[in-house]
């Protein structure tokens, strides 16, 4: 018995994922590269590898991380490089993508000769959240202006687009699409390539792929352009979860759990956005609001239903925990990090680290 907490990565759920993203780089000449803002736990890069092209980063070290652990195509981008960064993200990788047409202007000598992209801020998105809209009011994330583009375009060898977010729907990512050829259409057959960013739900069970994968064949013919996606959560959607132990139970009005994790520390953005985690099968009539154990008042995965009831001991499994959580976990509170394991083909589980009093002590100083 491995000791909870812990991520739980399941390579048969994980793999469901990669076959549909082969399928679709096959089906539609897309080039696919893994976001590791999303997931960047790379012990198991060398399952996912042969199913993608490479990664795609949002700073230094997400582009270090890839080139080391991931190989294949290494697309750099950042918000804002520093004067500091930029020539080791160069040398970590194969293409440099900017924020701003500042940032381009300030760092494309630097280059080094390799394919320099641009951010386009098509002004509408697919976000639910105004927090994770890329497109809200005054937005700093690419750039919106036509003809301010058009003015640097011969530096330019591509762009990079995201304003999919958690988007499940064909039609409304067909729609911001045409959106985006309406208004930049004009220039979006000057470049070479064109990344179409995350967000794009096409692992889902029931995602129409053969029109998606037409839509991104005939967009790339109509511009001549590599079309590459940046997924992070169709990646890894549903293939870890979060192991966690019962500590302690009481009656407030409601029954009570208390397990031994936390949302703030280790599935921080069902605290952001304001989520419950998922219980599976959440039936049975026995209702927990099951809460962290960190000290903020709020943290609570949710409300659950369980066949029998809770106790000390009882071991409860979070559903999709690989997404955001990893790579956001921290150390509020001191409480202990969840180990990571990987579930392989054949049902075995397997460690490959366990955090402790020195990781936390490390972080601080
Ligand atoms: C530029 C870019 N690419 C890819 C992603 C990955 O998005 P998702 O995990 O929703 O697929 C994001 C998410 O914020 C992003 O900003």
């Amino acid at each position: 018995m491995i000791d909870t907490p812990y991520y739980c990565i399941d390579k048969r759920r994980l793999l469901v994922n990669l076959e549909r993203i082969a399928h679709v780089r096959q089906a539609s000449g897309a080039k696919v590269l893994l976001a590791l803002k999303c997931f960047a736990t790379w012990s198991v890069f060398d399952f996912m590898r042969d199913h993608m092209d490479g990664t795609t980063s949002s700073s230094l070290y997400e582009v270090r991380l890839g080139r080391e652990t991931f190989g294949g195509e290494t697309h750099a981008y950042s918000v804002a490089y520093a004067d500091h960064e930029i020539a080791e993200v160069v040398s970590h990788a194969d293409k440099v993508i900017f924020n701003s047409i500042g940032q381009l202007e300030r760092f494309a000598a630097h280059a080094d000769g390799k394919p320099v992209g641009l951010r386009i801020n098509p002004g509408a998105s697919a976000s639910g959240f105004d927090l994770a809209d890329p497109t809200r009011p005054f937005s700093r994330l690419g750039e919106s202006d036509p003809a301010r583009i058009a003015q640097v375009i011969d530096r330019i060898d591509g762009f990079m687009i995201h304003n999919n977010c958690e988007n499940r729907d064909f039609a409304r990512f067909d729609e911001l699409l045409t959106g985006i050829e309406a208004r930049f259409g004009e220039l979006l057959g000057q470049v070479s390539w064109i990344s179409l960013g995350g967000g794009i739900h096409f692992t889902g069970d029931d995602y129409p792929l053969d029109a998606f994968c037409a839509r991104l064949r005939a967009f790339a013919d109509r511009y001549g352009v590599q079309v590459y996606l940046e997924p992070g959560e169709a990646t890894i959607t549903d293939s870890a979860s979060l192991e966690v132990t019962v500590l302690d139970t009481s009656h407030n009005g409601k029954d009570l759990a208390v397990v031994d994790s936390s949302i703030e520390a280790h599935m921080l953005d069902l605290l952001i956005y304001r989520l419950s985690a998922r219980v599976e099968p959440n039936a049975g009539p026995h209702r927990y609001l099951v809460y962290g154990k960190s000290c903020l008042a709020g943290d609570i995965f949710g409300e659950f239903d369980f066949p029998e009831p809770l106790a000390i001991g009882s071991r409860l499994s979070i559903r999709d925990a690989a997404g955001y959580t990893m790579v956001k976990k921290n150390w509020f509170n001191g409480v202990n990090m969840p180990s990571i394991v990987i579930r392989e083909l054949d049902g075995t589980e397997r460690l490959v680290r366990r955090f402790g009093y020195q990781d936390y002590r490390d972080s601080l100083s």
